[in-house]
């Protein structure tokens, strides 16, 4: 090894006389590097088809015949695939050939080899089977279930860790050569991140509660997340690179102080980066300050990694020109300093403000995972195949259009989806000239990127044809492997119990210098000789990497959990209840999270389009948090009592049916499937333990809900809905025990306990205080809307609606200048909503602003008059009426002067309307800018 850690010669005493010392015999175990690769190339393609599926499903909803098949499901099964099947198994094979070798000598059991490689694959086979039957956590790359969890836990330490560990302590080369720290850092972090993340109260086998809600559960989430990231797919690639990057090469590393430094702020800094993903978001303001500065430091210590790397190449960059392997790490390594380039970027909170819940992000980590981790793996296993299987790789020149291929599909990959990221962000913050949204249909955003998320399945498709020829490369490879694998023995002297030989406390290079004491002490310590003792100290060292992970972890968390004001309580804000509760578990299971977010940012956009932005204390019996990462739909954090029961269930079984161009799947399931009231139980005592307050619900939940069921049913029953379906073999179903019932139940409360009355009581005095729409009215808007579905509403025709306006509103309302001033001007209303117009036409008195209050007048000779009255002094006023815009009158001829509780806007003008002009003047309604009246 010593050719490669460019520290100088081997300096063991026990070595200098290896002819005097017993030497130790041993042969190193391949056997498990083999199955780890052969797991890394079939993850690898299961992974990549996963995601190839998932990219379709978003172009082609309509391919979820079957609920296992459908987005929200299928997509964790890709990124878990990817991270921890692929990259898992990839680094697992580099850590086994490797530190073998670094170590001089076999893994320290090859029992725990063996328990780790089918743990591990055990493990996998449980998430590709209970994600897609919907049993998961919602949190993104942690989304198995706790007993999966727990398994996860005892494979990584109990049999990786401490076969790792045992290992590195009975080595024979005495110095931990850098690959190995990061495999050390690796090994400790993600014990850290895993365990931490996922301490739930278990409510049933496949299904737990988090002790963490809220703004916590997101600090706890992306504290995990990110570090996923960091100490998953990066430092143990990092290790990889510093091991066969040099071998392949043939040269030592460039630097070895570099590679110091950079190691250890990378450990150190990471940690905190966290909060970058939850910027304007309700966590506290310092933090996500915080996580924002430490991603922009991290920048330095990543371009460290890569400089290294690269560098490491000087004088050897004609190999490059002809070694497949050297052409992969080339741009794995590229890939490795755009991406930690864009993070930083992607971390300062007014890019992140464009950027976040768009496919910006998407197209980020797939240059890291493409790019990085996929080309690091691809040039690892080509290199390590002739060696494991003992022969010639069989084909170089396909390794080579492997490459091409391969770097091309990234390509195709990423470009289009950074367009359709930077479209969509764009689109959402854009409006009129008159401050509209200029998109306020979301539908509209997405159906713009549709075709960038064709171009996608392309390169997808590329990338995956690569993996298919390195398969069939690696199949060839070993068909001409030899009938027994040789296993060379080696002899190495074991490391004697005491070590003298530490290189001399250096002298400062300053000797003689005017310098400060201080100077010679800097330039003593950053000649890094300490490091040195450091580096054959196994047990000490992971000590060291276990303080930095953990002290930097506890800055960032601890006072998210004890400072009280970070997350201030809002009185209205009240636990679900068990049905609700139910429908949340089905929106998790469903993995509704994957499209939807839940969290509505303080920017002018969002708060325009979704309303009030989110509270931290709105989300105190969020368990998991359900603020989402991704707005592949619109944010739902408000969506409760946005729309009726009978929209959300007809959107539910076919939401293209009610939103053209829609491409959430349909559920056609949550109507036949039957609700397990009985287990609603156990949920409710699990989330009273964790602090929500029941009372009746600990005892009664499944009668609370099939309460609840009913009502809910009787509403969308009024509302013109089905009570029945009949499932697919003609069995006729009550609704009140569906999943869907429970579902729309929990739809209708998001967002809504702002708006409560601080009193649970309260809804009668909440009637009362603040007039609410008349069942007749509910009535007459579900009926319009029906009449306003999107193929009516494409069909129909602005021109005429003009007409139509000017001849029934547009005596008191203008719109693009032309109309009167009874009213209040239509051109700068939220006209862009169907709903406030439907409002605002049939329950005109609901809300009457001050300004448009309608004054009843009798004047001395007996006349009735109804306006606003638009200017008064002592002598007169000036009443607007509907047919008189100006209307003097004297004070002194009035008798009687009243103000109404009435808009002066008349009632039930829509029920005049054909189904046609209504569409037409609603379409005029919301046109953009004025239209011709029609020729006649
Ligand atoms: C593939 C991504 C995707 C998945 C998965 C998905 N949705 Fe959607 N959702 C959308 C899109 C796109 C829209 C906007 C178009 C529309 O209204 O259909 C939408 C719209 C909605 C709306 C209407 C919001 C509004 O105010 O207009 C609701 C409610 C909704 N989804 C709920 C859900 C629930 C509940 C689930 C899980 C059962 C779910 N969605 C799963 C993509 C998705
Ligand atoms: C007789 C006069 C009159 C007519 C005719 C009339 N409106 Fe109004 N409208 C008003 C007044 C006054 C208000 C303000 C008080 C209120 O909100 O009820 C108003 C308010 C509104 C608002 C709410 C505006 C806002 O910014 O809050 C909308 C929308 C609206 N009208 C739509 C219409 C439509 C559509 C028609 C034709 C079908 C129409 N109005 C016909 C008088 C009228």
């Amino acid at each position: 090894m010593n050719e490669i850690t460019s520290s100088g010669p081997n300096t063991d005493a026990s070595a200098d006389f290896a002819g005097k010392v017993q030497l130790d015999s041993f042969s190193y175990d391949d056997h498990i590097v083999r199955l780890f690769a052969l797991a890394t190339l079939v993850w690898g393609l299961v992974a990549t088809i996963a995601g190839l599926i998932v990219a379709v499903l978003l172009v082609a909803p309509q391919l979820s015949f079957s609920e296992y098949i459908s987005f929200g499901r299928l997509r964790p099964v890709h990124t878990n695939a990817a991270i921890f099947a692929f990259a898992g198994n990839a680094i697992f094979a580099a850590v086994y050939y490797s530190t073998q070798r670094l170590c001089k000598a076999r893994m320290w059991s090859d029992m725990l080899s063996k328990l780790h490689f089918w743990g591990w694959q055990l493990i996998i086979v449980a998430a590709a089977i209970t994600l897609p039957l919907g049993i998961t956590q919602s949190k993104e790359y942690a989304e198995l279930e706790w007993p999966i969890d727990i398994a996860i836990a005892i494979v990584w330490l109990g049999f990786f860790g401490v076969n790792f560990l045992m290992t590195l302590i009975n080595r024979r080369e005495r110095h931990m050569y850098v690959a190995l720290w990061f495999y050390i850092a690796t090994i400790v972090t993600v014990a850290i991140l895993h365990v931490f993340n996922n301490l739930v109260v278990p409510s049933s086998m496949i299904k737990s509660v988090p002790i963490y809600a809220g703004v916590q559960d997101a600090m706890m989430q992306w504290w995990y997340g990110h570090n996923a990231v960091a100490f998953f797919l990066t430092t143990p690639f990092l290790g990889l690179m510093y091991y066969f990057l040099p071998k392949a090469a043939e040269r030592p590393v460039f630097s070895y102080k570099l590679s110091i430094i950079h190691f250890w702020s990378l450990v150190f800094i990471y940690i905190w980066a966290g909060p970058h993903h939850l910027h304007y978001t309700s966590i506290a303001a310092w933090a996500s300050s915080l996580g924002m500065v430490f991603s922009l430091m991290l920048w330095m210590p990543s371009w460290g990694g890569m400089i290294n790397g690269l560098l490491t190449l000087r004088g050897a960059w004609h190999k490059v020109a002809a070694d497949p392997v050297l052409k992969f790490f080339v741009v794995g390594i590229t890939f490795y300093g755009m991406s930690t380039f864009e993070g930083p970027m992607l971390s300062i909170k007014s890019v992140n403000a464009l950027s976040h819940y768009t496919d910006w992000t998407i197209a980020h980590v797939h240059a890291g995972a493409l790019g990085w981790n996929g080309f690091m793996t691809f040039g690892m296993l080509y290199w390590l195949l002739p060696r494991i299987f003992q022969t010639k790789l069989w084909s170089t020149k396909l390794a080579s259009w492997h490459f091409w291929i391969g770097t091309l599909g990234i390509l195709m990959y990423i470009i289009p989806i950074y367009v359709a990221g930077l479209t969509q962000g764009l689109m959402w913050r854009a409006f009129t000239p008159e401050g509209n949204l200029a998109y306020p249909d979301f539908v509209e955003t997405v159906n713009a990127i549709v075709p960038m998320w064709w171009t996608r399945v392309g390169g997808g498709a590329l990338y995956i044809a690569g993996l298919a020829m390195m398969a069939f490369n690696y199949f060839m490879t070993w068909k001409s492997r030899p009938g027994v694998y040789d296993e060379p023995v080696i002899q190495a002297a074991p490391l004697s119990k005491t070590y003298n030989n530490d290189p001399a406390v250096p002298k400062s290079r300053l000797e003689g210098a005017a310098v400060l004491d201080l100077a010679h002490k800097v330039d003593v310590w950053q000649q890094a000789r300490w490091h040195r003792v450091w580096e054959r100290l196994p047990v000490r060292f992971t000590v060291f990497v276990t303080i930095a992970v953990v002290v930097a972890s506890a800055f960032e968390l601890v006072p998210t959990f004890l400072i009280r004001s970070n997350v201030p309580t809002i009185a209205s804000v009240k636990p679900y209840t068990p049905l609700e509760l139910a429908g949340r578990d089905i929106y998790v299971a469903e993995g509704c999270y994957n499209c939807h977010s839940q969290q509505i940012r303080p920017l002018f956009a969002e708060t325009e389009r979704y309303g009030e932005y989110s509270k931290p204390g709105e989300s105190i019996y969020d368990r998991p948090f359900q603020w989402g990462s991704r707005r592949i739909g619109p944010d739902l954090a408000r969506e409760g009592g946005k729309q009726s029961h009978l929209w959300h269930f007809e959107h539910f079984r076919e939401p293209s049916a009610m939103v053209k161009g829609s491409v959430m799947p349909g559920y056609p399931h949550l109507m036949t499937r039957t609700l397990n009231f009985k287990s609603i139980q156990a949920r409710i005592k699990a989330a009273n333990l964790l602090g929500a307050p029941y009372d009746r619900e600990l005892t009664e939940a499944a009668e609370m809900a099939r309460e609840q069921a009913k009502q809910l049913v009787q509403e969308l029953v009024e509302q013109g809905g089905p009570a029945t379906v009949r499932d697919a073999y003609g069995e006729e179903v009550k609704l009140e025990e569906s999943h869907v019932i429970a579902l729309i139940a929990y739809i209708q409360r998001i967002g809504t306990d702002l708006y409560a009355t601080a009193d649970s009581e309260g809804e009668e005095a909440e009637a009362e205080e603040k007039p609410r729409l008349t069942p007749e009215q509910e009535q007459a808007i579900d009926r319009h809307r029906a009449l306003l579905g999107p193929d009516a509403m494409a069909a129909a025709d602005a021109s005429r609606g003009r007409k139509i306006f000017n001849e029934s509103c547009g005596k008191c309302h203008e719109l693009f200048g032309a109309g009167g001033q009874v009213g209040p001007s239509l051109t700068e209303s939220k006209r862009n909503s169907l709903d406030f117009l439907l409002l605002n036409s049939v329950a005109p008195s609901l809300e009457v602003p001050a300004a448009y209050r309608t004054e009843v007048l009798m004047t001395l000779d007996g006349d009735l008059l109804t306006g606003i009255v638009s200017e008064e002094d002592e002598e007169r006023l000036v009443l607007k009426t509907a047919d008189e815009p100006r209307l003097e009158i004297l004070i002194e001829d009035i008798e009687e002067r009243r103000t109404s509780e009435l808009s002066l806007m008349p009632t039930g003008q829509l029920d005049e309307l054909s189904p046609k002009d209504l569409a037409d003047l609603m379409k005029y309604l919301q046109s953009r800018e004025q239209v011709e009246l029609p020729k006649e």
